[in-house]
């Protein structure tokens, strides 16, 4: 028999360079695992059932490399492409280990910093569009401060802005089908960080030369570590038409980044995400960017890697079953949750149907006495996913 749970490329999830490649250091301790070079991720991922890899900009070609490691470094990274199909379906740059950035990229206060963050992202555009990513993820690692004093954070704002539709202008300038997913988080590395959470991101994006040309990576991680419901924000991402790319892992709330494997904390939450995702079909990639614990050699890697794929597909098949089963079905009927679909004024918002509405005299005793039979329905979901049902 074949195994249900089995990854494979049609799944659509991918991998960075930096997740497998992850070699455990923290503020408090050193390296455990050796480097993993790119080529063998890359074949290692494809046993493995991935769909693809993405990368930062140096990740794969280490800042700094002339022009001729850089040629050597993309051509065996392409054979391994080539050889395994594997896809390259994002890019990014990395605007944060360099100590230029320690003020910010993007939102630096020296022009000069701006000018080469910009600079330097053009070139990893470039890069993706060349190896066929169709979006680029910006996550502003160091866009934000400590000291208060130091930014005016609507000034900072002028200046995301505009690097944003100075990138949007490059992508339309050299004619490339690629697209923005900025991607909010709260705080580290910086004390406090601009875009903190997917609704500051939702907002700022509307005030952009070409919106349509931006959506947002929300992620896990970030929206628990800021004790928000993820499923949610993702619900209203997908609600704007913004989802354009997803960062799945696992994070307690009020812990430092952990950056854990998809479903290894907070399962129910995890549930929930991908009854959303599957119930939407969603068509893009379900992007892992967790790590191994870092307790584990490079074969924990992998165990790690397949873990967060396995999770994903046992939890979207429990999202079927919670599709499919009969009492569900009733119990979902009893909360009359299709008739949130129902418009609150038929009519529309006419005169006329401004009037309906106020003509319209409820039966307040029946509707105080009402209840909603949320018990049922939730323990019924938790009976899933215990295995139970
Ligand atoms: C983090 C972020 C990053 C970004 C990555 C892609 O908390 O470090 O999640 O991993 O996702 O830089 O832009
Ligand atoms: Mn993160
Ligand atoms: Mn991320």
């Amino acid at each position: 028999m074949t195994d249900p749970y089995e990854p494979r490329p049609e799944h659509h999830f991918t991998f960075g360079l930096w997740t497998v490649g992850n070699r455990g250091r923290d503020p408090f301790g050193l390296e455990v695992r050796p480097v993993l070079d790119p080529g063998e991720a890359v074949h290692c991922l494809a046993d493995l059932g991935a769909y693809g890899v993405n990368f930062h900009d140096d990740d794969l070609v280490p800042f700094g490399s002339s022009p001729a490691a850089r040629e050597a470094i993309l051509t065996r990274f392409r054979a391994a492409l080539d050889a395994t199909g594997l896809h390259v379906p994002m890019a990014t740059t990395n605007l944060f280990s360099q100590p230029v950035f320690r003020d910010g990229a993007f939102t630096a206060n020296d022009p000069d910093v701006r000018r080469f963050a910009v600079r330097k992202t053009f070139e990893a555009i470039d890069l993706g569009a060349s190896l066929g990513a169709g979006v680029y993820v910006m996550w502003g690692g160091r866009e934000g401060m400590e000291c208060e004093a130091a930014k005016d954070v609507r000034l900072a704002l002028d200046r995301y802005k505009e690097a944003l539709d100075l990138c949007c202008a490059f992508v339309r300038d050299r004619g490339y089908d690629v697209r923005f997913a900025l991607e909010p988080k709260p705080n580290e590395p910086r004390g406090d960080m601009f875009l903190p959470t997917v609704g500051h991101a939702l907002a700022f994006i509307e005030t952009l030369e070409w919106p349509e040309m931006v959506g947002l990576n929300p992620e896990l991680a970030h929206e628990t570590m800021s004790g928000l419901n993820f499923t949610h924000a993702v619900a209203q991402t997908l609600w704007h038409g913004k989802l354009f790319h997803i960062d799945l892992n696992a994070q307690r709330i009020g812990r430092y980044d952990q950056d854990f494997r998809f479903g290894s904390e907070g399962i129910r939450d995890a549930f929930n995400l991908v009854r959303l995702l599957e119930d939407a079909a969603w068509d893009g990639m379900r992007h892992f960017d967790a790590h191994a614990y870092r307790t584990e050699d490079t074969a924990g890697v992998w165990e790690f890697a397949r873990g967060c794929m396995r999770t994903y597909l046992i939890l979207a098949d429990k999202a079927r079953r919670f599709r499919e089963d009969p009492e569900i079905r009733a119990a979902l009927q009893d909360v009359e949750a299709a008739r949130l679909a129902e418009p609150t004024s038929p009519a529309g918002l006419g005169a006329d149907a401004l009037a309906a509405v106020q003509a319209e005299v409820p039966d307040l005793t029946a509707l105080q006495a009402k209840s909603y039979a949320h018990e049922r329905l939730d323990q019924l979901s938790l009976e899933i996913l215990l295995g139970v049902r």
